[in-house]
């Protein structure tokens, strides 16, 4: 499967996903810059924060309430698509998986 990173400019770059690998792995491997991942995945930083493309939210698990709870605490706009990347692991049941980089991070 694969993954499209959007950036706020509209700027986008299609990587295919390793099995095992999360989104923000994903996007730190390949240098896909406002994807910081500071903690490596752990929950504990919100450095990750993407929003997932509207119509694909339902098609991914589900957010764990921890997940949820690190969200709240972000300084950028969360939206109801907001989803923290290293939680968004493949494989997914989606071709591409379309996510948008916010403008800045926690
Ligand atoms: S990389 Fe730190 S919470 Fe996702």
């Amino acid at each position: 499967m694969h993954v499209k990173f959007v950036q706020p400019d509209g700027a986008a770059a299609a990587l295919a996903m390793e099995s095992g690998a999360s989104v923000m792995i994903t996007a730190v491997r390949n240098g896909i810059r406002g994807i910081d991942g500071e903690c490596g995945g752990c929950l504990d930083c919100a450095t990750c924060h993407v929003y997932v493309e509207e119509s694909q939210y339902g098609n991914i698990p589900a957010p764990t309430a921890d997940e949820l709870e690190l969200l709240g605490t972000i300084t950028g706009l969360r939206r109801p698509n907001s989803r923290l990347s290293c939680q968004i692991k493949a494989p997914l049941a989606i071709d591409t998986l379309v996510v948008h980089i916010p403008e800045s991070q926690a």
